[in-house]
């Protein structure tokens, strides 16, 4: 069984990619809906929330979990990793594996929450990687924090001129720096995708919750028989709607709520 957590539901877009790349694999996802965003706080208390988190999944036996969110995986994972004695997955590598391999021109640009910029995690690894791999990258990191919001609130549609505005409020650095790679570096940005790729045509975008999805392989098997369990901390009120958009198909399951401060 894997757990799956995210701030919010924006973690749905990885979990959507574990459902298809693990048939067979039992999932809890828990979304922290009470306290979102994460992304605009400080390190110490995304450490904190991310560990009550896992905690919380820890005790539904998960036997590896995936940090579907942006913002915990750039400021929290490796005290996760130390704290808890389970494998423990977070986006920035496998998404930035996957931006070297595609990039041509060695120009890669990364969206994220603000603390998931200014932790500078994404731009860290990428330059390893590409040493590592013979590439000389050149990186420009761009905090969207009000992606979380548009997405969170159904602003979503292809030609919704707030989120368009917005898009290009954000990116218009990443035209002028001319990058041919974009790292989506927060789980909720994957959701407004075809507005982004409209803006920037010709830019391969990454998806990090899918990426991060593939890294699970070596945890997720066939335990003959696929269950997935949804969890929240606030209003499960319209979860099944929210998630039906995250997903891209109709959810009927509700969330169950519980209460992350026990944890
Ligand atoms: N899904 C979260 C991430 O990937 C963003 C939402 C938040 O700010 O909590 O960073």
């Amino acid at each position: 069984m894997i757990g799956i957590f995210d701030s919010g539901l924006g973690g749905l877009t990885a979990l959507k990619e574990a459902r298809e790349l693990y048939p067979g694999e039992s999932i809890i996802y828990l979304g922290d809906t009470g306290r979102v965003p994460y992304g605009t706080r400080s390190k110490e208390t995304i450490i904190r929330y991310s560990k009550q988190d896992v905690r919380f999944l820890l005790t539904k036996n998960v036997d590896a979990i995936l940090v579907a969110c942006g913002t915990v995986s750039t400021n929290a994972l490796e005290e996760l990793q130390k704290e808890f004695d389970i494998p423990i997955i977070g986006v920035v590598e496998p998404a930035c594996r996957q931006a070297v391999s595609l990039t041509v021109n060695g120009k890669v640009a990364i969206t994220g929450t603000s603390a998931t910029v200014k932790s500078g995690a994404f731009e860290n690894k990428i330059k390893a990687l590409g040493i590592e791999n013979g590439k000389n990258i050149e990186t420009l990191s761009i905090a969207c924090p009000l992606f979380v919001p548009l997405v969170e609130n159904g602003f979503i549609e292809r030609d919704n001129e707030i989120t368009k505005k917005t898009v290009e409020h954000y990116l218009a650095p990443v035209r002028e720096f001319g990058a041919d790679t974009l790292i989506l570096g927060c789980t909720h940005f994957p959701i407004i995708a075809d507005i982004i790729a409209d803006y920037l045509p010709g830019v391969r975008l990454v998806n990090t919750g899918k990426e991060a999805a593939k890294a699970l392989g070596a945890y997720a098997g066939d335990n003959g028989g696929r269950s997935i369990k949804y969890y929240v901390s606030d209003d499960t009120s319209g979860f099944a709607s929210t998630a039906s958009l995250f997903l891209g198909y109709d959810v009927t399951d509700s969330a169950e709520r519980i209460d992350i401060e026990k944890y």
